[in-house]
């Protein structure tokens, strides 16, 4: 054997001997705010059985982790436990093997080297194609557990399959909570004293967009800016600046007949709005149907108003008459939520534009 075999065999030799459990994966920082509000999240809430094949981000398992079951104050946690006992661990049951969940050090500790997803999948094979299973397991050594106490950690494992479940939903991971595994084959591969009930498991992926599927993100992304399409009727009709700052991105240009250059932001948009008024001081937009998306949303207006401002329109003087016609618009949101796009359907106005008719 030569010299760089012997080296090669010692590292080898020493790489197998490193015990399971010596393996610690530091966590990033659980993954900022979706921007998702908790409404629009427990809206999207759902379970999903089916995943991409594709490892979950650092970021989100880091996240996921932490609403589970991680501090958010020095010594209490983001899930309630019965009597502050904080008797729950998760387990992240992943191919690479199995591991703690360190809340306090924001890590994953290796308790086994082996894939143990096809026992949390047990029957359901499905479980066993997401990138990562949460395992719920209570410690249930404490005296307290006893008598009308017993089942004292199944209500605290539900609490945190809630957490998990509202925070796949707001960051656009498919999960479900389940019962179902292979207790008996778990609690030997992890080492766990008798002591130790395994409640519930949560297998989390990307959703696979496979039949069947809503994608969580999208879903509440749409819903948040469905809700912004709700705010921004109720703004238009009020011509409400601090309220349109909200909704509309500083940086979204508006064509508008009150100036042949963009203007900007709620200004901008509510600029047309009060020219509206001078003319048709009753001028109302009815939010009558939309689509929303993640990015996008078309939004079927009925505009109707009366004539008897006091500014001409279009070159015609007021005259007292009503009008009430259907408009559309295409709305385009940045990634804050807010709206930075609009394109109007110009209809038939367009084509007696084009041809001069009207100016
Ligand atoms: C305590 C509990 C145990 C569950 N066990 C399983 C399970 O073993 N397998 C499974 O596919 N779904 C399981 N589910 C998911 C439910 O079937 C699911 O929540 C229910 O059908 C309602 O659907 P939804 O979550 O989309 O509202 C469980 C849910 C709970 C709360």
């Amino acid at each position: 054997m030569g010299m760089k075999a012997v080296v090669l065999s010692i590292v080898a030799a020493l790489a197998a001997s490193s015990s399971v459990g010596s393996e610690t994966i530091k966590l990033p920082a659980p993954d900022g705010d979706s921007g998702v509000t908790v409404t629009q999240a427990l809206k999207a809430r759902h379970s999903e059985r089916a995943f991409a094949d594709k490892e979950l981000s650092p970021e989100l398992l880091s996240g996921v982790l932490w609403a589970a079951n991680g501090f958010n104050r020095p010594d209490k946690r983001t899930n309630a436990t019965g009597l502050n006992k904080q008797e729950i661990s998760v387990y992240a049951i992943m191919k690479s093997g199995a591991y703690r969940y360190d809340a306090k050090g924001n890590a994953l500790v290796k308790v086994c080297d082996e894939d143990l997803r096809p026992a949390v999948a047990g029957h359901q094979s499905f479980a066993a194609t997401a990138p990562v299973s949460l395992l719920i397991a209570a410690d249930v050594s404490d005296s307290i557990y006893t008598g009308a106490r017993s089942s004292l950690s199944n209500y605290d494992a539900g609490i945190v399959s809630g957490n998990i479940y509202l925070y796949c939903a707001a960051n656009g991971l498919a999960t479900v909570c389940r019962r179902s595994m292979d207790n008996d084959a778990l609690k030997k591969a992890l080492n766990l004293p008798d002591t130790t009930m395994l409640h519930l498991n949560h297998p989390i992926g990307y959703p696979s967009g496979g039949k069947g599927t809503t994608v969580g993100a999208s879903s509440a992304k749409a819903e948040r800016n469905r809700e912004a399409m709700r705010l921004f009727e109720k703004c238009i009709n009020t011509n409400d600046l601090e309220l349109g700052r909200k909704l509309i991105s500083d940086k979204a240009a508006f064509d508008t007949p009150v100036s042949p250059t963009p203007l900007y932001g709620a200004e901008g948009y509510l600029s047309v709005v009060t020219l509206m008024r001078k003319s048709f001081p009753d001028v109302q937009w009815k939010l009558v149907d939309m689509v929303a998306e993640e990015k996008t949303v078309a939004v079927q207006w009925e505009c109707s108003g009366t004539f008897n401002g006091d500014e001409p329109f279009a070159g015609l003087q007021p005259n007292g008459r009503r009008f009430s016609t259907t408009v559309m618009n295409f709305y385009t949101f940045d990634d804050d939520g807010k709206i930075f796009k609009d394109v109007a359907a110009t209809g038939i106005a367009g084509i007696l534009k084009g041809i001069g008719a009207i100016k």
